[in-house]
């Protein structure tokens, strides 16, 4: 049996069995910050997280259904197998929090601050005259950004020039088309995402602080300067936990140690490690495990709700708060894969 079941067992012996590869509390971090949290109310969102329990309030609630883009952060999960970092815009108003252990969130504050130092995104946001209000901008922020780092990893393309990205004037135009601005209008916002592809013509670009319309005014040297890679996405210290985590499970299996390393790894790339959030969040690694979950006497006497992404919570909306999740990714993406 594999060690991605989480929750409570019903069934004492395959609880002893899984017991020692049961993560104990939901870790992951938010912009490089470590959080370890025991208890979580399972119907939780990241954002409702960000808002009420983190200083990173920069994101917003728009319309708590994935089609404005305010409460956009990007999400990064690591493959220990492979040392691969992937990045993905996400809509924290929809994504459940138990569903990311062991992942890092980036919000726009960690690109940068007044303290700190602006990010160019925020400098070219600013300069574009691309944020009226502000409520959006944290999301649109969060759509390039993630829109840049998945370009820049296309090791196919040419390096840019200087200041400019491999994203194309296409793809950025792309990467904001789930976010929506109720008040500066889409011409500045546009422009500042156009501003990084490395196939814009600048003097396509509208009205800015950083040159007045004229002949040989635009050049790339007048905007703030885009260096790829300079934001960490995924910290260190939680490559090491993830790391650790499965070496303790295939430590715990002294006859197979090494074939145990491997089948454990590429699960993490299949499903990231279980999770016990107060006998709330299930991850079955089988169809099996399911049905037997499913079966429990525990599972009739609760509200129980199967997830995978929890986007469709953004089209049915619901009223009713569930005990207990199943979070199907543990076997629908290894049945995918194979
Ligand atoms: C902004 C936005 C725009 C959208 N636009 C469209 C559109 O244009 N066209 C369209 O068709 N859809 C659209 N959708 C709906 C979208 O397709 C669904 O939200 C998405 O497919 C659900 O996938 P998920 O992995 O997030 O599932 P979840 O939200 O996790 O699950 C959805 C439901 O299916 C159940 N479920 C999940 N997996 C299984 C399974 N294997 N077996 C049994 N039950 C299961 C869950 O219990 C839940 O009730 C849109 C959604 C959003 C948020
Ligand atoms: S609040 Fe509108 S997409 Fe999340
Ligand atoms: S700047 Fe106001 S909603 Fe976009």
């Amino acid at each position: 049996m594999r060690p991605d079941i989480i929750g409570n067992w019903t069934d004492p012996s395959a609880m002893e069995e899984l017991g020692k590869f049961i993560s104990q509390s939901l870790v992951f971090a938010v912009n490089g910050q470590r959080f370890e949290l025991q208890t979580v109310e399972p119907s939780t969102t990241l954002l409702e997280f960000l808002r009420t329990q983190t200083r990173y309030t920069r994101a917003k609630f728009g319309c708590g259904e994935g089609g404005c883009g305010a409460c956009v952060v990007l999400l990064a999960t690591y493959d220990p197998l492979n040392e691969q970092v992937k990045e993905f815009a996400i809509s924290s108003c929809l994504t459940l929090l138990c569903s990311i252990n062991f992942c890092a969130i980036t919000t726009t504050e960690g690109l940068g601050d007044s303290r700190e130092g602006f990010h160019p995104i925020h400098e070219r946001f600013s300069g574009f005259h691309a944020s009226q209000c502000g409520f959006c901008t944290p999301g649109m922020c969060m759509s390039l950004f993630s829109a840049l780092v998945n370009a820049e990893k296309k090791t196919e393309r040419p390096l840019p020039p200087d200041g400019f990205s491999k994203l194309s004037v296409s793809e950025a135009e792309k990467a904001i088309t789930g976010n929506l601005c109720r008040c500066t209008g889409c011409r500045p916002i546009v422009d500042a995402c156009k501003s990084f592809a490395a196939d814009v013509d600048l003097e396509d670009l509208g009205l800015n602080s950083f040159w007045r319309k004229g002949k040989h005014s635009s050049h790339i040297k007048k905007l703030p300067s885009y260096r790829s890679s300079f934001i960490c996405t995924f910290p260190e210290f939680l490559k090491l936990e993830i790391k650790s985590f499965f070496n303790f499970i295939s430590a715990s299996q002294p006859d197979q140690p090494t074939k145990l390393n491997v089948e454990c790894q590429k699960n993490c790339t299949i499903v990231s490690p279980a999770t016990l959030v107060a006998g709330c969040w299930y991850r079955p690694s089988t169809v099996d495990i399911l049905f037997k979950l499913l079966n429990s006497k525990e599972f009739h006497e609760n509200m129980i709700k199967m997830v995978v992404g929890n986007t469709g919570s953004g089209v049915y909306k619901e009223v009713d708060l569930y005990d207990k999740f199943i979070d199907l990714r543990g076997f629908l993406n290894f049945l995918l894969l194979n």
